[in-house]
């Protein structure tokens, strides 16, 4: 595959990104809120095939010892060929000094593991939906 790998927001079609991230169930923010948290955060991947978009991924952070990884995305048909270590190992390099922490959609825990995550035995989280994240089975 020839792949473009891009580090910055610069001519992201975001009504592009936004149905992409629907289409996985990731959510179904509009288009500016997504541009909006991409923008603000410390790293972002986005992954061309000829300049077809088919990857995506950001991080927030401090710039100095802690980052948080969200919204790691392939598209379907482009699952399963090395796409998504890609975009979530660009993210670490972005952020060098880092440690990072994430929590997984359920059923994606390998994924992250094969990259050298391991799971949090004290993670807590407190959600605006929180009965959604509940039924999603991220929290208890
Ligand atoms: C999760 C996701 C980003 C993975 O991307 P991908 O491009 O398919 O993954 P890769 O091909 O880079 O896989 C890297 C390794 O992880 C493994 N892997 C991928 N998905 C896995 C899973 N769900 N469980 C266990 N291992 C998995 C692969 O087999 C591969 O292993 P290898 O290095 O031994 O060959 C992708 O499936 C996706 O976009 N899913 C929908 C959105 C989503 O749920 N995102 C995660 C939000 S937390």
């Amino acid at each position: 595959m020839d792949l473009r790998i891009q580090k910055d927001c610069s001519n992201i079609d975001w009504n592009e990104v936004s149905q992409i991230m629907k289409e996985v169930n990731i959510g179904s923010f509009p288009a500016e809120i997504r541009q909006k948290a991409f923008e603000n955060s410390a790293a972002v991947v986005f992954i061309f095939e000829k300049e077809k978009l088919i990857g995506l991924g950001r991080a927030i952070s401090d710039g100095t010892y802690e980052a948080a990884i969200y919204d790691i995305v392939v598209r379907p048909e482009y699952q399963g060929k090395g796409i998504g270590k890609i975009i979530v190992e660009t993210l670490m390099e972005s952020l060098p000094t880092c440690s990072f922490i994430l929590y997984a959609a359920p059923g994606k825990e390998g994924f992250y593991g094969k990259l050298g995550f391991r799971k949090l035995k004290t993670g807590m989280g407190l959600f605006i939906k929180k009965e959604h994240m509940r039924q999603r089975g991220i929290t208890d």
